[in-house]
C-alpha cells in the first residue's frame, strides 16, 4: 500500500472533444515542472486528444504526434524563454517490460519537466506514487467521454483553484 493515498478528486462528463480540450487547457495553466500524470482509457478513448490540447496551452505551437512508436516525445522551450515549461510526452503501450523505461531517460524526465504518460500501468512500479491520475472511458452518446480524475490531498488542494464543476 502506498503512503500517499489517491482518491476520486472529480467526475467529469466531456459531452464532445472541444470539451476535452477546454479541460485540458485549465489544466494546463496549473502545471509545473515535476508533476507527472497518467492517462488510463481504452485505444482510441482521447488520451492523446487531451495531451496534445495540454501541450498546446502551455504554449507549443508546433505538431503533437501521438508518441506511438517513438514512445517518448519531449518538446522543450526555446532558450530565451524562462516561462514555458518542458514537456515528456510517453505513449508506454508498446512497452516490453517496465524496465525498459528507464532505457527512455525518463528519470530525467520527472526532475526536469512536466511529464504526461498515456497507459502508465506498462511503466508497473517505475511510476512515482505522487501521480495525478486520469481515466477515461466512453460515454453512452457518440463523441462523449467519462473522466475521473484520482490524486492525493496536494493534487486535490491544487486542482480546487480550477473550480470544475461536478457532473
Ligand atoms: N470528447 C472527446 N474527447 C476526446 N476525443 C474524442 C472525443 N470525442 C471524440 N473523440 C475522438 O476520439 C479519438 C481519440 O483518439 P486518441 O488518439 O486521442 O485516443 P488515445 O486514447 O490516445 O488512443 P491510444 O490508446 O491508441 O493512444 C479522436 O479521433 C478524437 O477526435
Ligand atoms: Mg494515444
Amino acid at each position: 500500500m502506498s503512503l500517499k493515498s489517491k482518491n476520486i478528486i472529480k467526475q467529469l462528463l466531456l459531452d464532445n472533444l472541444s470539451a476535452t480540450r477546454q479541460l485540458a487547457e485549465k489544466l494546463s495553466a496549473l502545471l509545473k515542472i515535476g508533476d507527472i500524470i497518467g492517462f488510463e482509457g481504452n485505444l482510441g478513448v482521447g488520451k492523446t486528444e487531451f495531451c496534445r490540447a495540454l501541450i498546446h496551452g502551455l504554449g507549443y505551437k508546433e505538431d503533437v504526434p501521438s508518441p506511438t512508436f517513438s514512445l517518448v516525445q519531449i518538446y522543450e522551450p526555446p532558450m530565451d524563454d524562462l516561462k514555458t515549461a518542458p514537456v515528456w510526452h510517453l505513449d508506454l503501450y508498446r512497452l516490453d517490460q517496465p524496465q525498459d523505461v528507464l532505457e527512455l531517460g525518463i528519470d530525467d524526465g520527472f526532475d526536469t519537466a512536466i511529464t504526461l504518460i498515456e497507459w502508465p500501468d506498462r511503466m508497473g512500479r517505475y511510476l512515482p506514487d505522487q501521480h495525478l491520475q486520469i481515466l477515461l472511458s466512453m460515454d453512452d452518446h457518440e463523441g462523449g467521454r467519462k473522466m475521473i480524475i484520482r490524486g492525493d490531498d496536494h493534487w486535490k488542494a491544487r486542482l480546487k483553484e480550477l473550480n470544475l464543476d461536478d457532473e
